[in-house]
C-alpha cells in the first residue's frame, strides 16, 4: 500500500542491493529536497560508506550552506565534506552578464571541484543522483522537448560522464510527493521537505548582469526578507516559488532630507501546477508593503522595490 515507509523501505532495499557489502557512494548535496531524501536513503542502507559532498559556491540563499552543514553533519552524522568554492565560482563569474554564459561556467566549476572532491575520496564506486520517475519518463521520451532549449539547466543530473562510477538513483521510481513524505519520514525537517526549488546556478540568475560580492550580499538579505514575510503571513506554501531579484537600475529616491540613487529589488512569487506555465501570485497588498518597506529601510544600496506581475508565458519564472 502507499506508506511512506514502504516506499523509503524499497528504496533502501534496492540500494543495498545495488551497493553490495563494500560498495561506497557518493553523493552531492543542493540544499534541495531530491539530493536530501537521496542522501537519507542511501545513508539508511549502507551507512558510514556514503559520503556526502556539498559544495558552497557563494550563489546560495542567507544561511543555506550552514543550515546543510549543520543538518547533515551535526543532526544526521553524515560523513560531508564541504567545499567553501565561493571564491572560486565569484572570479570565474567576475564580469559575466550573459545569462547562459553564467549557467556555462557554473556547470563546469561544480563539476570539476566535485571530480576533484571525489578522486580524493579515492575507492568511491558508485555516484548518487536524485533523478525522479518524471525526470526518467522524460528523457525516455526525448521527442517531447525536442530542439527547444529555452534555458539549459544544470543541476547535479547529468555529469560527469567520464568519471567511470556507476550510478545510484533512489528516487528513480518516486513522485516527487513521494519524495516529500519520505523525506518527513526520514526525519529531514519539515521547513526543509518543502522548500520551494532554488535553480543550479543559483543566485547568479537572479542578479541582472554581473556578479559580485556586494550584490549578491544585497540580493540575500532582500530575499531573507521576502521570505521570512512570506512565511510570516502563510503564503509560502500557497506559492511554488518566491524569491527576490536585483536589477541593473539605479533610481532616484528620497530618505530624510537627503536625495538616493540607489538600486531596484523586484519581488516574484508565482503559483504553478508544473512550472511549464505559471501565475504571478495575487499576494496580500499589506503583505507587499511590509516586504517593501522592510526592504529599503533594512538595506542600503536599495531605494525601490517592485512586484513582478507577469505570467509565463510570456515571461518565464526566473529573470535570466
Ligand atoms: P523558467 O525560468 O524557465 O524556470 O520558467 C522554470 C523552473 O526551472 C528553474 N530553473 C532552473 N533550475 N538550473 C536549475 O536547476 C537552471 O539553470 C534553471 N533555470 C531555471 C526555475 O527556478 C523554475 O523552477
Amino acid at each position: 500500500s502507499w506508506q511512506p515507509a514502504n516506499f523509503v523501505a524499497d528504496a533502501v532495499e534496492r540500494v543495498r542491493e545495488k551497493v553490495g557489502e563494500e560498495g561506497r557512494v557518493i553523493c552531492a548535496l543542493s540544499g534541495g529536497v531530491d539530493s536530501a531524501v537521496a542522501a537519507l536513503i542511501i545513508h539508511r542502507a549502507i551507512g558510514e560508506r556514503l559520503t556526502c559532498v556539498f559544495v558552497d559556491n557563494g550563489l546560495l540563499r542567507l544561511g543555506e550552506a550552514e543550515q546543510v552543514i549543520a543538518t547533515f553533519r551535526e543532526h544526521f552524522h553524515i560523513p560531508l565534506i564541504a567545499v567553501d568554492a565561493r571564491d572560486e565560482f565569484l572570479s570565474a563569474l567576475e564580469n559575466v552578464a550573459d545569462p547562459e554564459q553564467k549557467r556555462k561556467i557554473i556547470g563546469e566549476k561544480f563539476i570539476r571541484i566535485f571530480e576533484r572532491e571525489a578522486r580524493a575520496l579515492n575507492g568511491a564506486q558508485f555516484l548518487a543522483q536524485g533523478t525522479l520517475y518524471p525526470d526518467v519518463i522524460e528523457s525516455s521520451a526525448p521527442d517531447r522537448k525536442k530542439g527547444v532549449t529555452i534555458k539549459t539547466h544544470h543541476n547535479v543530473g547529468g555529469l560527469p560522464a567520464d568519471m567511470q562510477m556507476q550510478l545510484v538513483e533512489p528516487l528513480r521510481y518516486m513522485f516527487k510527493d513521494e519524495v516529500r513524505a519520505a523525506g518527513l519520514e526520514l526525519g529531514l525537517p519539515e521547513e526543509w521537505v518543502w522548500r520551494h526549488p532554488f535553480p543550479g546556478p543559483g543566485l547568479a540568475v537572479r542578479i541582472i548582469g554581473p556578479v559580485s560580492w556586494p550584490r549578491l550580499e544585497t540580493l540575500r538579505r532582500a530575499d531573507a526578507i521576502f521570505l521570512e514575510e512570506l512565511r510570516a503571513a502563510g503564503f509560502y506554501r500557497a506559492t511554488q516559488q518566491a524569491f527576490a531579484v536585483l536589477l541593473p537600475v539605479q533610481s532616484v529616491g528620497v530618505m530624510g532630507d537627503g536625495r538616493t540613487y540607489a538600486d531596484t529589488i523586484a519581488i516574484r512569487a508565482i503559483t504553478t501546477e508544473d512550472y511549464m506555465t505559471a501565475d504571478w501570485a495575487r499576494l496580500p497588498y499589506d503583505l507587499l508593503a511590509r516586504v517593501s518597506s522592510r526592504i529599503v529601510n533594512e538595506i542600503s544600496g536599495v531605494n525601490r522595490v517592485v512586484y513582478d506581475i507577469s505570467s509565463k508565458p510570456p515571461a518565464t519564472i526566473e529573470w535570466e
